[in-house]
């Protein structure tokens, strides 16, 4: 490891799916464990970081050391990382955030009734997106989970909220994406640059992402 290059840095890592109520016993939500996330944000404290970890519902630890805030929702992720990024030199964003949630939830379980039902869904706050407006000299990593066009989606994120860099992951592949112990991840940065990387440890992963940030951040 970098013994502690990134001592004196204040890193906030989102983890972790959001869970979306649809009723008391049902929710919207997606396949990721927290591993990427958490990754990042022990290689972080492993280098001397100061790492506070917000994370969506998962059943792993967290690295000892990080402040852990534990949120449900895409709205409450939003509410914590908005009110905490203004201590922050780094953000990255791990978490798989819904982009929808139900428009409004029900007070009880739903019964079945009918062959169909329609649930209505409106959009939830794009928190990358917000932060790519605010973050000043704050450096902002996002991730890109694609299915398709992996490239060409990843850098129009990179671009449209204003990130440093993307990390594209093509969740399709072997060895890649939710769940899994390991991914294979491209870094994309603002100017264009990019770093295909081999199959790797999430934490393997995560260190590259940090190598990378601290390049960008001096220079
Ligand atoms: O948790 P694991 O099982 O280890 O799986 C890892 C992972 C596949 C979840 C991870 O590697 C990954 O790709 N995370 C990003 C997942 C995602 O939702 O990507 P996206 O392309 O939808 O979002 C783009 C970026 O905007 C992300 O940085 C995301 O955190 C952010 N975002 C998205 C929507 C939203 N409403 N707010 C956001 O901040």
């Amino acid at each position: 490891n970098k013994s502690n290059d990134y001592e004196g840095l204040k890193v906030l890592v989102t983890a972790g799916p959001t869970r979306e109520p649809i009723d008391p016993v049902r929710y919207i939500s997606n396949h990721s464990s927290g591993k990427m996330g958490y990754a990042v944000a022990k290689a972080a404290l492993e280098r001397g970081a100061c790492v506070k970890l917000v994370t969506g519902p998962v059943n792993i630890a967290p690295p000892p050391g990080a402040e852990v805030v534990c949120v449900t929702t895409a709205v409450e992720m939003h509410n914590e990382v908005m009110k905490s990024y203004g201590d922050f030199d780094i953000i990255v964003m791990v978490a798989a955030v819904a982009d929808y949630r139900c428009a409004s939830v029900a007070e009880r379980k739903i019964k079945k009734s009918g062959e169909k039902l329609t649930l209505e869904l409106v959009k939830n706050p794009d928190i990358a997106a917000e932060l790519g407006k605010v973050k000043g000299s704050r450096i902002l990593v996002g991730f890109s989970a694609e299915t398709d066009n992996l490239l060409e989606n990843a850098a129009l994120k990179l671009a449209s909220k204003n990130m440093d860099m993307i990390v594209a992951n093509d969740v399709t592949m072997e060895g890649a994406g939710f769940g899994v112990d390991t991914n294979i991840v491209k870094l994309i940065k603002r100017d264009g640059s990019r770093i295909d990387l081999p199959v790797m440890s999430k934490e393997g992963v995560a260190h590259r992402i940090l190598d990378e940030v601290l390049s960008i951040k001096n220079g």
